[in-house]
């Protein structure tokens, strides 16, 4: 079994990868998106979304981390992932899911889902035009407005020779919202040899454990349940390894998270808004730990760094209840 931390625009970003990865129990990283309209992108584009490209293509835990692509062009696109690769990325993702307006009015993301043979030649040309021990891999969603076309789309991108299929157990209109329809992933496992991995409401071990049951994937991408719980891939990983069990961490096991996340933060943002990713964070931790919420109150209105730091110095556990919720 793998675990994948999945693409998260303005959320996952290289010091979140930095971070979660080093938890332990992840197996692969992606980046946000490397929007492609008209032209072959410089390398710093590359190097700005995937600093890691500096590092071998790596976490400094050594987590390799794919490079995504969105664009609805198979030969601008194919040239841009062809530089990716030629800049050391250990492998490319396209993007067909994202359901934002903005990207969707400029012919990318979850639109294309509407014609299966763009999703099929971006893919073909893509994976023509890089080396072939770098894997390209797919991530899409069920469908645009319906899933009517979905398993249409699936065989295409089998057909491009894609060498994974991450799905997004939702179409564009789902949004992201409950149920994710774990079911339709397995329908279309069952219908390719590339490996598909699961992804979709997965916030808990059980729930891995049953989207692994209903989906027949062996494989699991974790998104916003990542964020609000950093070890749930950990946790996954042991409970995956028979007789294996490891407390998970508490609160005071959150709080030296969220502080190194801070410093490192402050170091790439100017001062007045280097408290904005982690007041983020926050806001998505809260769903599961209340003491989020309680934090996030506290430093919503801070701009100063100190003031921040402060705050969260103080929220530091003494050194016997790292693991106490
Ligand atoms: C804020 C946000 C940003 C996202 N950005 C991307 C992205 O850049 N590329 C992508 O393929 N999916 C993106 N997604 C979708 C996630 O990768 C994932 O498919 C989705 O959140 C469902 O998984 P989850 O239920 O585990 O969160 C994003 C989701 C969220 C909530």
């Amino acid at each position: 079994m793998r675990v994948m931390i999945a693409p998260m625009e303005g959320v996952i970003d290289h010091t979140m990868r930095e971070l979660l990865s080093s938890l332990g129990g992840v197996d692969r990283c992606v980046t946000e998106f490397v929007r492609v309209s008209e032209r072959l992108l410089p390398p710093r584009v590359f190097h700005r979304l995937c600093p890691e490209l500096a590092t071998d293509g790596k976490t400094a835990s050594g987590v390799p981390v794919f490079v995504q692509l969105l664009g609805g062009q198979p030969t601008v696109m194919a040239e841009n992932a062809a530089r990716a690769a030629e800049l050391g990325a250990p492998g490319i993702d396209l993007n067909f899911g994202c359901p934002a307006k903005t990207v969707n009015r400029s012919d990318g993301g979850a639109i294309l889902l509407r014609e299966p043979k763009r999703v099929h030649d971006i893919t073909a040309a893509v994976r023509a035009a890089v080396p072939a021990h770098v894997p390209v891999t797919v991530k899409t969603r069920l469908g645009f407005e319906d899933k009517e076309l979905f398993l249409d789309i699936v065989a295409g991108i089998e057909a491009a020779a894609a060498s994974e299929l991450t799905i997004h157990a939702r179409t564009k209109r789902d949004g992201y919202r409950p149920p994710a329809y774990w079911e339709s992933i397995s329908q279309a496992r069952e219908r390719v040899s590339m490996p598909v991995i699961a992804n979709g409401e997965i916030w808990s071990v059980d729930d891995a454990l049953r989207c692994r049951a209903v989906t027949g994937c062996d494989d699991l991408m974790l998104g916003r349940g990542v964020i609000c719980r950093p070890d749930l891939p950990r946790l996954i990983a042991a409970a995956n390894a028979e007789g294996d069990t490891i407390d998970a961490l508490g609160w005071g096991g959150i709080t030296p998270l969220l502080l190194r996340f801070f410093e490192t933060t402050l170091l790439q943002y100017d001062a007045h808004c280097a408290g904005n990713p982690l007041k983020q964070w926050l806001v998505y931790m809260r769903g599961y730990f209340p003491q989020a919420g309680q934090l996030f109150e506290q430093v919503k209105r801070l701009r100063d760094p100190d003031a921040i730091r402060s705050v969260l110095q103080q929220s530091q556990p003494s050194s016997t209840d790292r693991y106490a919720a």
